[in-house]
């Protein structure tokens, strides 16, 4: 066998292929040459458009990047300069600011679409894995291009979410000052995100290639979430999905035009208009849409965990998974020790203060994307043969939804104002009324907030930990198509 690739091209291509077989791998992963299942809906157009998204972003930061300055003192008004002075600067920035939220709205697409259709399990966990990683990677960077225009929104966000890291018991603090480069968000503060922020996109690039490496190790999944059996399940990926992504774009610049010249703020916070100021705190410091779930979370911790919470779970599980015979001897003592080690601590008064608690379960709340293939007991992939997860997941995108809602509510007097639709009147009222059945006062106005983060940060936790584990094992699934093709064939009323 030859050791060489002999390229299947002809003429100049295949010379070229030949020494660089670069037309034979795109051919591969995109082109006629990759079978790809012939029942993909447009859920699955958001990987595309994903990529489109990053593409955007990468171009329009490079030539926004040629007129910001990274200096506390310049770095607002470089922002105003890109906005009035350079040509088409104001198009540049929208398209940046605007397609952050773009980029975020297809990947939690994108995402919801692989909760439905089980696109996480086996065997294409690694994928998921990969996915997740970007998921952090596409935060990290949004984060610290917030900062970088320098508004009170940059500064009071920044100072919020770095001193998180002080809740970590120890070492905290000094994490804290080294991540700042000094002892406040600061000049080098500034520099390092920028940098950082310039770098990132292109670390997210090389994950990307492994997801689509890791994609294509197996295929797509599919709306039916069974596995290709043979030739008549698929169709080539080029022209009948490039067509179809092409489509896509047309669609998603049609939105993204929408937002871009008509309501390029829409989606962002008035508050970034008004420059950096260390001495005066903005009554209510709110993070970009896309964080805002995280942050519900991160607040509905307002009170300490006593350890056993945490110790007992560990200790009961570990016991029964060692007696039902699911873990090892080595893996249960391991569980039965440290279970047993925290539960004590906690009897004896160890608990993790609230703010540790906040963080813990923000991290926690994207980390557990990580165990979710096997957290997911069901050996059925589509949401479309699980009558009861069909309905779950729901819930659980709904969920997502009310915890962004309290995520952007002032932690206090906030769901009082929105029942009353902004009467200042009303929610007095409101107030004074929980005040009359002898809540406290400084209860009632975070009192529902606060009980409404903490309801659907219990609800997301369960769903991973309670829901998807049980729900595997009792959920009475519907019985699978024997094939791709036959139930193609059967939707459209012909005969296999
Ligand atoms: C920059 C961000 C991302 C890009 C460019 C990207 C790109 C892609 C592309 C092109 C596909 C194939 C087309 C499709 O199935 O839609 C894909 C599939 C997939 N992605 Fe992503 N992705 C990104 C982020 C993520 C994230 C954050 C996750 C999950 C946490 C994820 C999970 C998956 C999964 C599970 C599949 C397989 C879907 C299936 O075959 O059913 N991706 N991705």
């Amino acid at each position: 066998m030859a050791l060489h690739h002999k390229s299947p091209y002809k003429g100049w291509v295949g010379w070229l292929d030949t020494r660089l077989p670069v037309v034979y791998a795109i051919d591969k992963a995109v082109g006629p040459r990759h079978p790809t299942p012939r029942n993909l809906n447009y859920w699955w157009n958001f990987g595309s458009l994903a990529g489109l998204c990053l593409v955007i972003q990468i171009v329009s930061g490079l030539f926004l990047s040629m007129h910001y300055t990274a200096q506390i003192d310049l770095a607002f008004s470089s922002v105003e300069h890109i906005m009035r002075d350079v040509s088409y600067g104001w198009l540049l920035r929208y398209m940046h600011a605007v397609g952050a939220s773009m980029f975020f709205i297809v990947v939690f697409i994108h995402i919801f679409r692989g909760l439905y259709y089980g696109s996480y399990k086996s065997p294409r966990e690694v994928l998921w894995w990969m996915g997740v990683i970007i998921l952090l990677l596409m935060m990290a960077t949004a984060f610290m291009g917030y900062v970088l225009p320098w508004g009170q929104m940059s500064f009071w966000g920044a100072t919020v979410i770095t001193n998180l890291f002080s809740a970590f018991p120890l070492v905290g603090e000094s994490i804290v000052n080294w991540l700042w480069g000094g002892f406040s968000v600061d000049n080098p503060t500034l520099n390092r995100f920028y940098s950082l922020h310039f770098v990132m996109p292109f670390i997210m690039i090389g994950v990307i290639f492994l997801h689509i490496l890791a994609l294509n190790a197996f295929g797509s999944n599919n709306p039916k979430g069974i596995d290709v059996k043979g030739p008549a399940d698929t169709i080539p990926f080029h022209p009948y999905y490039t067509v179809k992504d092409f489509f896509g774009f047309g669609i998603f610049f049609i939105v993204f035009a929408g937002f871009l010249f008509f309501a390029p703020n829409y989606l962002g916070h008035a508050d970034n208009y008004i420059p950096a100021n260390p001495l005066v705190t903005p009554t209510h410091i709110v993070p970009e849409w896309y964080f805002l779930p995280f942050y519900a979370i991160l607040r509905a911790v307002t009170f300490n965990i006593p350890l056993y919470l945490i110790g007992l779970p560990v200790l009961l599980g570990g016991l029964w998974a060692l007696k039902a015979k699911k873990i090892g001897l080595k893996l249960g003592t391991i569980a039965i020790v440290v279970g047993g080690f925290i539960t004590i601590a906690g009897f004896g008064g160890g608990q993790i203060d609230s703010k540790l608690g906040g963080v813990l379960g923000m991290f926690g709340s994207i980390l557990v994307l990580f165990a979710l293939p096997w957290l997911d007991t069901s050996p059925v992939r589509s949401a479309n043969y699980r009558p009861i997860y069909k309905w779950l997941f729901w819930v659980f995108a709904i969920d997502t939804v009310i915890l962004g809602y309290a995520g952007s509510q002032p932690a206090d007097w906030g769901i009082l104002m929105s029942f009353c639709a902004g009467e200042v009147q009303c929610a007095d009222k409101a107030l004074h009324a929980l005040v009359a059945i002898e809540v406290p006062a400084s209860w009632a106005n975070s009192f529902i907030d606060i009980t409404i983060s903490l309801i659907a940060t219990g609800y997301y936790f369960l769903h991973f930990f309670i829901v998807f584990p049980l729900l595997g094992k009792i959920e009475k699934t519907l019985p699978l198509p024997t094939s791709i093709g036959v139930s193609v064939l059967k939707d459209k009323g012909a005969h296999a």
